[in-house]
């Protein structure tokens, strides 16, 4: 833990506190885009609801999540912050905070593992007793290394599919310890964060990335979830021809009824120019798929962790031979030897196969997250006042703050939309009235 004299106090460890400046401007972009956070944090600020609780959030540290942990500073927290990924920290974001907001963040761009767990480490170290997770890494910690500590937490938060996934098998196994918001499943959350947020920036990442022209690319995306769709439909609208692999037959049809080639990965492989994998399961292109992939293909990871790409077996057919040709890309040689001039076959990896949208570029832009950080807020309020009814358990998002954020989120857009009429309202209720 290092502290300085402009940090005061306030445990952190961040890359540059000299960044703050650079930073302060990027958190204020963001907030000016965050329209609805905004008006939750000036209620906060009068209301308190967080008084005297420590909040511990294990997030990707951006000037969006700066937004939101400011939001909860004012309603009255203390919060004590590390990264979710270990690649998406912006340095300058972290430094605004612990220097202007006096919050203790600990989380460096490019952290290592033992780093990384060092600093979920911190927040623990904290006691929080609410949790706000991004990937279920503090709150699995927490349950595997300090059971001791899960009976004083009163509440948490998950924010993205993966970790709700693992939290439902720790439910499933009788082992949460307490009871845990699923964020990502509200309407506002994952129809919004997910489609419109990472379809974009999960292009923007490979753009960023690369340079590439998308238009006329053959893009194979692995996964027709809300983040797949996204990614396809973008990709589609920039000119790019997509393909779709899928194991869900429900999501396969929707993707074929959407105008999408849909094909085993083992074909596609040996098809596409892009792979983008977003399906939150490991495994997804293989050493056998990495094997019959065309000269130039590259390769990017949509999902939270960096599994769904056999990295491994990438470094192994490549033998070392890899260099680094862009800041966040990296190209494998993979031809053999006695290969050379056109029958040579280079592979190219963004951001080391992590979360593309936020290791190649700044994560889903303000406008969005603004939704699901607002449901972020408004759920740990909700929290604290229930929490005598709730048990340890994985719980949606209650419907009434899921509608509250999407009215609000029209009015900063100056929408306005049909209300029902009491006779309308009473032919919805009656079964009476037919043809
Ligand atoms: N997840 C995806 N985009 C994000 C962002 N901009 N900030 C925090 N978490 C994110």
């Amino acid at each position: 833990v290092t502290t300085d004299e402009t940090a005061g106090e306030i445990d952190h460890e961040v890359a540059d506190l000299d960044l703050a400046e650079l930073g302060r401007r990027r958190v204020g972009w963001a907030e000016a885009n965050m329209p609805v956070l905004a008006r939750i944090r000036h209620r906060f600020a009068k209301e308190r609801p967080l008084a005297g609780l420590t909040v511990g959030a294990c997030l990707h540290v951006t000037a969006e999540t700066a937004a939101l942990l400011r939001a909860l500073v004012a309603g009255g927290a203390t919060v004590v912050a590390c990264a979710s990924n270990p690649l998406s920290t912006q340095d300058d974001v972290a430094a605004s905070l612990v220097a202007d907001d006096r919050i203790a963040v600990h989380a460096l761009r490019g952290e290592g593992h033992d780093q990384y767990y060092a600093h979920i480490d911190a927040v623990l170290d904290a006691h929080p007793d609410l949790t706000m997770d991004d990937g279920c890494d503090l709150v699995s910690r927490l349950h595997l290394e300090r059971p001791g500590e899960v009976g004083r937490v009163l509440a948490g938060t998950e924010e993205t599919t993966t970790g709700v996934v693992r939290l439902r098998a720790m439910e499933r196994e009788g082992a949460l310890g307490y009871p845990i918001v699923a964020v990502n499943g509200a309407d506002t959350a994952h129809l919004f964060d997910n489609r419109h947020g990472t379809g974009q920036s999960t292009l923007d990442g490979l753009m960023r990335a690369t340079n590439m022209l998308i238009a006329g690319r053959k893009v194979v995306v692995a996964g027709y979830g809300e983040c797949g769709k996204g990614v396809a439909s973008r990709a589609r609208g920039m000119g790019a021809s997509v393909i779709v692999t899928e194991v869900d037959p429900l999501r396969a049809l929707e993707a074929v009824m959407e105008g999408f080639r849909v094909l085993p990965m083992a074909i596609a492989a040996g098809e596409g120019d892009v792979f983008v994998t977003a399906t939150g399961n490991k495994g997804v292109i293989t050493r056998e798929h990495l094997a019959m992939m065309r000269d130039g293909a590259t390769l990017a990871n949509a999902g939270h962790f960096d599994v769904e790409i056999d990295l491994p077996a990438l470094e192994q057919l490549a033998g070392g031979r890899r260099r680094t040709v862009r800041p966040t890309l990296v190209e494998f040689d993979l031809s053999s030897p006695a290969e050379s001039g056109e029958s040579s076959r280079r592979l190219y990896l963004v951001a080391d196969g992590r979360v593309v949208n936020l290791g190649a570029a700044e994560g889903n832009p303000p406008a969005v997250m603004d939704l699901s950080f607002a449901s972020q807020v408004l759920v740990l309020e909700w929290l604290i006042a229930h929490r005598q009814e709730l048990e340890p358990r994985v719980y949606e998002v209650p419907p009434e703050i899921d509608a509250h954020i999407a009215q609000l989120k029209l009015e900063t857009m100056g929408i306005e939309i049909d209300a029902l009429t009491d006779s309308q309202r009473a032919y919805l209720a009656s079964w009476k009235l037919g043809t």
